[in-house]
């Protein structure tokens, strides 16, 4: 599906982003691993957390709709069922690396996860390689690529090192741990998403942190009965970046989650020079977990932006939202560096490829490194045609350069936003119409 994005005047009004992405597929988890319902209201209603409600069904814990959102009811820590066909993550990422760790210790039990064309050319050896130290036995193709087969096994605790800091490795050691003998730990080199922390500390169980590094202690069964899935920021950073960029904008971004480790574009934003404030929580790296999530607002307008770098310790709390910075980076005075970013390689697209591609077919200044970019401003983009290839962020990057463009861009491939916006183009018609 192609569609175009003209230039458009101000953006304005209230923006409710859709549910959290994260925060859903956990949750969605966390059910199938409890032992009695899990309530999860405002449950994102889009392909990738559909993949996931779907996989939790096949693993025998019953779904049902309940008002804005959804009840899971688990057959605890010990409980999936075999599935006798692959169980299919379509395009989601997390879903495939989150499931194995659960799964990797239903003894006597054999899985395989398998998804889509994008999905098959991500690598799943990052969470082999720690599960396997935990005595699991799983096999991929080339050692590498889905589809993934897990035989369940007994697991001892883990005691792992993340090679690059990764939320979704973290957190299938994290599942792992909670199935394994014995208390684990695992070390991030720089802090990157907390959600299944604070999930886990909320259902009872022990762990703890202490700088980079948590400890988890293993439990009987979780006690979760009810979660409440925020506004995803990732969702909202592309009208945030749509209404910095138009002249004249002005829009209020309400119930977003605010969670300082998702939040970092926004403080990127700010260092630009954007006119936005609200209730981003504080960073607080090393410090205790908290079992909750923060929600809050955002009032965010157009403004001049300067250039800035972003390195290492900032990508994992921002890294959903670079291909927006390289957007932001083509209207800011000088050059925007994004690096320590070669995690950009392995998401749902190569990233620093189809991000310089991309941009570059606009007009852009914008040249790929090994792990990130180089843009240079010029003070805006031209327009053109933007190809997606089928991810979904850079499908909604492509939309907001065509509203800041001189000439509109046509982005092929628009369907992708669906993996995690479905309402994209319905929000955006209300922001410009308000
Ligand atoms: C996610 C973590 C990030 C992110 C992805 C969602 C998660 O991946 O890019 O969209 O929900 O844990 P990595 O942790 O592998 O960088």
């Amino acid at each position: 599906m192609n569609i175009r994005f003209d230039p458009s005047g101000p953006l304005r009004g209230t923006l409710r982003p859709p549910a959290d992405k994260s925060i859903s597929h956990r949750a969605a988890l966390l059910g199938a691993m409890g032992s009695r319902p899990l309530r999860i209201d405002n449950y994102l209603k889009a392909a990738d957390t559909r993949s996931t409600r779907e996989a939790v069904r096949a693993l025998g814990a019953p779904v049902e709709a309940h008002f804005d959102g959804i009840v899971v009811c688990g057959n605890g820590l010990q409980g999936a069922h075999a599935v006798g066909r692959p169980i299919d993550v379509g395009n989601a990422g997390t879903l495939m690396r989150l499931l194995p760790g659960w799964l990797a210790g239903q003894q006597g039990r054999t899985f395989t996860l398998d998804g889509d064309a994008s999905i098959r050319r991500r690598p799943v050896d990052r969470v082999i390689a720690p599960l396997t130290a935990m005595g699991a036995r799983l096999r991929a193709a080339e050692d590498r690529y889905p589809p993934l087969v897990i035989d369940g096994a007994a697991l001892q605790a883990a005691d792992y090192t993340l090679p690059v800091a990764s939320a979704q490795v973290k957190s299938c050691v994290l599942l792992a741990a909670l199935v394994a003998d014995g208390v684990s730990t695992v070390s991030e080199p720089v802090p990157s998403r907390d959600h299944t922390e604070r999930m886990l500390l909320a259902a009872g169980v022990r762990i703890e942190r202490d700088g980079t590094r948590l400890s988890l202690a293993t439990v009987e069964e979780l006690a979760l009965d009810h979660v409440v899935v925020p506004g995803d920021p990732s969702s909202a950073a592309f009208f945030v970046a749509a209404a910095v960029l138009v002249a004249g904008s002005r829009i209020t971004v309400e119930g977003m989650g605010c969670n300082w480790t998702r939040t970092g574009f926004f403080r990127i934003l700010e260092r630009m020079g954007a006119n936005i404030a609200g209730d981003l929580e504080p960073p607080d790296p090393g410090g205790p977990i908290t079992a909750s999530e923060p929600v809050g607002d955002l009032e965010v307008s157009a403004g001049s932006l300067t250039a800035t770098t972003v390195s290492e310790a900032e990508v994992p709390l921002a890294i959903d939202e670079l291909p927006l910075v390289a957007v932001l980076g083509c209207f800011a005075d000088g050059q925007t560096v994004v690096s320590g970013a070669q995690e950009l390689r392995v998401k749902e697209s190569d990233r620093i490829a189809t991000v310089v591609t991309g941009l570059r077919g606009l007009g852009a200044e914008i040249e790929a490194t090994d792990d990130g970019f180089v843009v240079t401003g010029t003070g805006g983009l031209r327009g053109g045609t933007l190809q997606t290839h089928g991810d979904h962020r850079l499908a909604m990057a492509g939309a907001v350069a065509g509203l800041a463009s001189v000439d509109g861009v046509e982005v092929v491939g628009m369907e992708a936003a669906a993996v995690s916006y479905p309402r994209f183009g319905d929000d955006l018609a209300g922001l410009l119409e308000a």
